[in-house]
């Protein structure tokens, strides 16, 4: 799908669909639509519709019509944004999502999406919010809408034999005249980057284990860093895979211990992001579990829904996904992207229960569940990161069902040891527009975690999961400022949604893009992307 703006007046745009946000800004029980948008000839062809009552602004509500009179387009699709005074970017995401998810079906192949307009100035005071301009500006709503659209364009069901492929040829934001174009391009150009980023993790999640093994992960991150190098606006981006004898090498116990029971060899993929002039600190270390398949090894899972622990690789995927934008939008600060691939089968070769296993660090480790693998691959890359320069750490992966229990699809865990970055990291989510939600590491759960033969255990019994599984990483980081993502709940969406499919949903990606470019000492720039 392509993306461009458009600074033309809507009456003349040519296109096969038109699509515009409408909003409930009624304050009781009646609701009382209005079109996000100033444009008179818009107004003018929906008035009736409008007074007719049977457009509401829900959320989500799809209403199109046929030749709408006054403008060129062939369709006016209008998408419910809910209520007025709620909308903001992350609404407007989804919005821009569900009008591509309706017409994609459909076989329409353009849209057009009216950019919400500025209010500064000239807007209603009685209007409780402004929308997203005033809260965002202009340049948050395309970035928002360019976002969604692309996410929105994505289907998993690649191996059907009679798939069409429907993806979007494409959209056009329509934004007032009056903006800053500059500033607007930029957006847009960030958005897709972004979308289709998150799209690329989605793509590599989706895959089921027997086509997605950690040495085929590790081809496609390569491939990945090797056409991002052109385009990386000067900085240096390189990959290297560390294979099974490396990993040994490097003492890696606690990785090798989950590797070493699969015919398939694991693979640390590491990736080195340098921008030219960007100071040594702060690096940013991405660690990211990759488990291609997870089978719980000799404590193996029960065969009921066994078989969606493909995607116990969506932590590893999304450091690749975020560094692939990183890498194109170049804020000027380093990263270090480090992806533990492996399988966890069972096999004469397995771990056991009972196994004791020295991680990297020198820290001694009781296998107590063999199932518990996640853990153990991320000990040592996080201790790994460490040794390669990270300032600061960022781990994400699906760690935990007991995560899944606390929180479910809606929010992923977030766990931090220290304030500081967390602030860092909650002003990235709020650019982002994903949910996470702050999870205890308070020092009383350490004792869940001690072994009587070694350093540690692997498991913390049955209370508090998601937290004894962080207090075992947080073994492994030390002092270093470090936040750790438990999306074993939102990495994958159960069912269709009118702004996203069922199937991976590339959790994290934005949120790790916005958190790097949190980083940033001079965030002014004029060049344009590439
Ligand atoms: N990959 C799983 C966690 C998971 C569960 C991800 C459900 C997505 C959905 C992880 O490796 C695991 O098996 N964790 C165990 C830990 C337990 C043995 C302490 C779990 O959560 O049951
Ligand atoms: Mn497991
Ligand atoms: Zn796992």
């Amino acid at each position: 799908m392509n993306a461009k703006l458009s600074f033309d007046p809507i009456a003349q745009i040519e296109t096969e669909c038109l699509a515009v946000a409408v909003l409930d800004e009624g304050s009781g029980k009646d609701p009382k639509p209005v079109m996000l948008t100033d444009d008179a000839d818009v107004k003018k062809a929906v008035a009736d519709l409008l007074s007719s009552g049977e457009v509401t602004g829900k959320i989500f509500e799809t209403v199109m019509i046929h030749r709408p009179q006054g403008v060129r387009a062939r369709r006016l699709l209008l998408v419910g944004g809910g209520k007025a005074k709620n909308f903001s970017a992350y609404e407007l995401r989804k919005v821009a999502g569900t009008a591509v998810r309706f017409l994609k079906p459909k076989s329409i192949r353009t849209l057009a999406f009216i950019a919400p307009p500025s209010w500064s100035g000239e807007a209603d005071p009685s209007v409780q919010s402004r929308y997203i301009a005033e809260r965002r500006g202009p340049a948050e709503a395309v970035k928002a809408i360019v976002e969604g659209a692309y996410v929105a364009d994505f289907d998993p069901d690649v191996y059907r034999s009679d798939r069409k492929d429907q993806r979007m040829n494409e959209i056009t934001v329509v934004a007032s005249g009056t903006e800053d174009r500059q500033a607007l391009e930029r957006a847009l150009a960030e958005g897709r980057i972004i979308g289709e980023s998150q799209n690329f993790t989605r793509e590599l999640v989706n895959e089921p284990g027997n086509k997605m093994t950690p040495t085929i992960l590790a081809r496609r991150a390569t491939e990945m860093v090797k056409e991002l190098a052109p385009r990386a606006n000067g900085a240096r981006i390189t990959a290297e895979v560390l294979d099974g004898n490396k990993i040994r090498e490097l003492k890696m116990g606690a990785f090798w211990s989950v590797a070493q029971g699969s015919d398939e060899p694991p693979a640390l993929i590491l990736i080195r992001y340098e921008p030219e002039g960007a100071p040594e600190s702060p690096t940013i270390g991405l660690v990211g579990k990759g488990i291609t398949f997870d089978t719980g090894g000799i404590s193996i899972k029960p065969s009921d829904g066994m078989e969606k622990m493909k995607y116990d690789m969506a932590g590893g995927a999304a450091m690749l996904g975020a560094v692939r934008a990183i890498a194109q939008i170049a804020p000027k600060v380093r990263v270090i992207a480090i992806v533990c691939a492996s399988e966890n089968m069972p096999s004469g070769k397995a771990q056991k229960p009972g196994d004791v296993q020295i991680a990297m660090s020198g820290k001694s480790i009781e296998i107590i569940n063999t199932d518990a693998e996640g853990r153990l691959v991320l000990a040592d890359g996080l201790n790994y990161a460490r040794q390669l320069g990270a300032t600061h750490l960022v781990d994400a992966a699906t760690l935990t069902g007991a995560c899944v229990v606390a929180l479910g699809g809606v929010n992923a865990g977030v766990f931090a040891n220290n304030d500081e970055i967390f602030e860092r990291f909650s002003a990235a989510l709020e650019a982002s527009g994903e949910k996470m939600w702050r999870m205890p590491l308070d020092e009383e759960y350490r004792e869940r975690i001690r072994s009587g033969i070694a350093d540690i255990k692997n498991t913390g019994g049955r209370g508090a999961g998601a937290v004894t599984a962080a207090m075992f990483l947080k073994e492994f980081v030390d002092q270093t400022p470090w936040i750790h993502l438990d999306i074993a709940g939102t990495a994958w969406i159960d069912e269709n949604k009118a702004w996203i499919a069922q199937g991976p949903s590339g959790v994290a990606v934005r949120t790790l893009v916005e958190f790097v470019r949190g980083f940033e000492k001079n965030r002014e720039r004029t060049q344009p992307l590439r």
